[in-house]
């Protein structure tokens, strides 16, 4: 067991609980990686996989087995994990695990249309899946291929008797879930009649972000701004999620998924959801849940004018990121040169309840912008008179920031008064960064990690539910469907490397506001 920081008394802190990161205990499981072979699989699900065994986070026996259509031994799906592994570690891989975990790698060439893959897999996991302590045998199916494989792979599992019955299984299904809310009600029955929703993990890695997390323990551990936090102090919400990455190589994905499909329907509305929530009746997956379901399901209906007049789409230019230059969406590799698909949205939500009337939400997202940035900034009204000049532009002196990502911090913005014989308020910054104020050895999981381990252990607190990833969608359908219905001819509206399209800093100019982040 290690043992964290714990202040002292003597340090002029008050003595707080001790941390303690104990191991994780994991019962014996098997893995079955549907596109084993795939993008997601190489880039996270694998190396995660070897990074959970080097931590020893694995039980003693477990077994991981790929299904994918090429022919391959054994040993060859062995040697693309290694590469995957090799070439997705951040850090320098310690190779001295790899034995023991390559000894549990299995492979199954087969269509996920042909009911002999599923034979295959059953006799192998007849072989394979070792029983827990209650005797029970876990196996995990993750299905991290498109979804137009998802039918398929569903009737295959339940022909062959895999989904219920000899093994305890759980299916874990990866993002997006669906195209639209009729297609997610269509998906959720057609899992729902092969498996219980307590077996279903609806994943969103953006969950799994330990400053995401983090959301629910500041509001709900410290009893100093859940009191604040509504309409009476909050004058408004931003929620950024800017990324200076493209589309990488998923043109053919990306463009006829676009940014809402892509970014807004989960990882925002997630976001959203935490931040905007009433607290839950205990920590337990359906009791969060249930909140996050109540918000989505408040969020104001959007009709075609509203759209027209509280949304924008963009899609980027070129333009130089760094030193790079990059093309123009519709120059990219497999996207077509007249492409209508948005690669950036702002927009203003509200959230029609008690807590939130008249509190504008506003989000924005894109490809190529900027700076990698993912954060949440809670801005307070002004006070009720103005007694000081400033020194600069203090639009709304306080104002909490929570940052995800790149460097995961919190800071509270609040004026004070500046040094002199004058009387002039200026900005100052109270900070906690995670790296630098928790001192030794903290180990960020990556979101994989977390979601992964959460899956083995059966806890479903953060993944989405079926009611949640419908109300999501109700949520964007409108907007998606009007942008599709009425093409933008502006296209390219904005240059890689800038914050985006010019009509994202009018929407917020016209309710006399600013993005937060803008230079
Ligand atoms: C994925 C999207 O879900 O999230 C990608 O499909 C996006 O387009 C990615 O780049 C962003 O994740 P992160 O963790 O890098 O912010």
């Amino acid at each position: 067991m290690q043992t964290g920081k714990q202040n002292s008394p003597d340090d002029g802190f008050a003595p707080f609980c001790e941390i303690t990161q104990g191991k994780v205990d994991i019962e014996p499981f098997t893995l079955v990686i549907f596109g084993g072979t795939g993008d997601l699989s190489r880039r996270k699900l694998l190396p995660t996989l070897f990074h959970l065994c080097r931590d020893q986070n694995l039980p003693d026996e477990f077994s991981i087995i790929g299904l994918a259509s090429s022919g391959r031994s054994d040993d060859d799906y062995r040697s693309i994990v290694k590469q995957a592994v090799e070439e997705n570690s951040e850090e320098s891989v310690p190779w001295a695990c790899w034995e023991r975990f390559s000894k549990n790698l299995y492979y199954i060439s087969g269509s996920f249309d042909d009911a002999e893959s599923y034979k295959k897999l059953f006799h192998l996991l007849e072989k394979q899946a070792k029983p827990t302590v209650r005797g029970t045998r876990e196996v995990i199916f993750y299905l991290a291929v498109p979804p137009q494989f998802l039918p398929d792979i569903i009737e295959g599992l339940s022909q062959c008797g895999l989904c219920k019955g000899a093994f305890n299984t759980r299916l874990i299904v990866e993002k997006p879930f669906g195209r639209d809310r009729r297609s997610a009600v269509e998906l959720n029955s057609l899992i729902g009649k092969a498996f219980d929703e307590d077996q279903i993990y609806r994943i969103d890695h953006y969950l799994g972000k330990e400053t995401v997390q983090n959301i629910l323990f500041f509001r709900f551990a410290n009893s100093i701004f859940e009191p604040l936090w509504n309409r009476r102090y909050v004058d408004h919400v931003q929620i950024t999620v800017a990324e200076s990455i493209g589309i990488e190589n998923r043109a053919r994905f990306y463009d006829k998924a676009g940014v809402v499909r892509d970014i807004v329907q989960n990882h925002m509305l997630q976001l959203l959801s935490l931040v905007a929530m009433e607290p839950p009746i205990g920590f337990e997956a359906d009791y969060i849940r249930d909140e996050k379901v109540k918000v989505y399901r408040t969020i104001r209906k959007m009709d075609d004018e509203y759209i027209d007049r509280f949304t924008v789409r963009g899609q980027y230019g070129a333009g130089i990121i760094g030193e790079k230059n990059i093309p123009a969406y519709h120059d990219e590799k497999d996207i077509p040169q007249t492409s209508n698909t948005p690669t950036y949205f702002a927009g203003k939500f509200h959230i029609d309840n008690w807590r939130w009337a008249d509190v504008p939400f506003y989000l924005r997202t894109g490809k190529r912008l900027k700076n990698r940035v993912t954060e949440i900034s809670i801005h307070f009204k002004q006070p009720p008179l103005k007694l000081f000049s400033t020194t600069c532009e203090i639009r709304e002196p306080n104002f909490l920031i929570l940052r995800v990502q790149p460097h995961e911090e919190i800071s509270l913005h609040i004026g004070v008064k500046y040094p002199g014989i004058g009387n002039q308020l200026y900005p100052v910054t109270m900070n906690f960064n995670y790296e630098r104020d928790l001192e030794g050895d903290v180990h960020f999981p990556q979101p994989y990690e977390r979601l992964l381990i959460d899956c083995m252990k059966g806890d479903q607190t953060l993944f989405a539910r079926q009611d949640g990833i419908e109300a999501m969608w109700a949520v964007v359908d409108p907007i998606i469907k009007r942008w599709e219905e009425t093409p933008e001819p502006g296209f390219p509206n904005y240059t890689a490397g800038t914050w985006g399209p010019d009509k994202a800093d009018e929407l917020m100019r016209l309710d006399g506001r600013i993005w937060r982040l803008r230079q």
